[in-house]
C-alpha cells in the first residue's frame, strides 16, 4: 500500500459506457482523488469506457472473455493485472462475477481486507445483483442509492465503505432516477476513495452476530459524508 500521503495507483475494471471511470478521471485530474490511474482493464472490447480512457491518457489493456470458461478468462485476467502495480483494483461497472480465489488474490493480510473496491447501485444489503435502480422502482421504495463496498467473496457483498441516498420521487421512471443515481455514484465513488487512501481505517466487526463487517474511519471528518 502507498503511504497516505502519497498518491494511491489505481487500476480500474469496467465492462460499459464508463460513466463512473470518467468521474475517477476527472477527480483524479483535478486534484480530488489523490491518485494516478495507471490503466483501464476491460472485458468487452471498444466500450465507451475505452475512449473515456484514451481521452484521460490511460492505457486499455482488453482481457475478452467472450468464449472462455470464468476459470480461463479469470486466470487471463490475473495474468494482465500482475504485471501492473497498483494499490487499488477499482471496480466501474465491471459486469462479471469473481470467484473467490480470484479475489482472495487481492487480500491485504495486514488490513484484513480486500483491495478491491465496488460501487454497487442500491443501499447494500438491499437489491444486490444487476439493475438497482429497476428493482428499487419495482419494489415501491422511497429511498434508493449507492453504496461503495470492498469486494467480498459473495455476490455485492464485503465491508461497506459508504453509502448515499437517492430520494425515489413518485414520477420517476428507471430513467429518471438511473440518471440522478448516476449524479451521485459520481461523486461518492471518488470521495469514497479519497477517504480509503488518505484517512486512517479498520475493518469494524458486525455489532450483531452475523452481521457484515463496516471500514470505520478514525477520527476527522470522511469526504464522503
Ligand atoms: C453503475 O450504476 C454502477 O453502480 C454499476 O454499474 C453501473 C456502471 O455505469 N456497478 P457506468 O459504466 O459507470 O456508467
Amino acid at each position: 500500500m502507498s503511504h497516505p500521503t502519497e498518491p494511491a495507483s489505481i487500476v480500474v475494471l469496467a465492462s460499459g459506457r464508463g460513466s463512473n471511470f470518467r468521474a475517477l478521471c476527472e477527480a483524479a485530474a483535478r486534484g480530488r482523488l489523490p491518485a494516478k490511474i495507471g490503466a483501464l482493464v476491460t472485458n468487452v472490447c471498444g466500450v465507451g469506457a475505452c475512449d473515456v480512457a484514451r481521452e484521460f491518457g490511460v492505457p486499455v489493456i482488453e482481457v475478452p472473455h467472450a468464449g472462455l470458461k470464468r476459470a480461463e478468462h479469470e486466470h487471463k485476467l490475473f495474468d494482465a493485472l500482475a504485471r501492473l502495480k497498483f494499490d487499488w483494483l477499482v471496480l466501474a461497472g465491471y459486469m462479471r462475477l469473481f470467484t473467490p480465489s480470484f479475489i482472495d488474490r487481492f487480500y491485504d493480510q495486514t488490513r484484513q481486507a480486500s483491495r478491491v473496491v465496488n460501487i454497487h447501485p442500491s443501499l447494500l444489503p438491499a437489491f444486490p445483483g444487476v439493475d438497482g435502480y429497476g428493482q428499487a422502482l419495482r419494489y415501491g421504495v422511497k429511498y434508493a442509492g449507492a453504496t461503495v463496498h470492498l469486494v467480498g467473496a459473495g455476490l455485492d457483498d464485503g465491508p461497506i465503505v459508504a453509502q448515499r441516498v437517492v430520494e425515489v420521487r413518485d414520477d420517476d421512471t428507471e430513467e429518471t432516477l438511473r440518471e440522478r443515481g448516476l449524479a451521485v455514484e459520481h461523486e461518492l465513488y471518488a470521495a469514497a476513495l479519497k477517504d480509503l487512501i488518505a484517512r486512517p481505517w479498520r475493518i469494524g466487526h458486525g455489532k450483531l452476530e452475523g452481521g457484515r463487517p463496516r471500514v470505520v474511519f478514525e477520527g476527522g471528518k470522511n469526504e464522503h459524508d
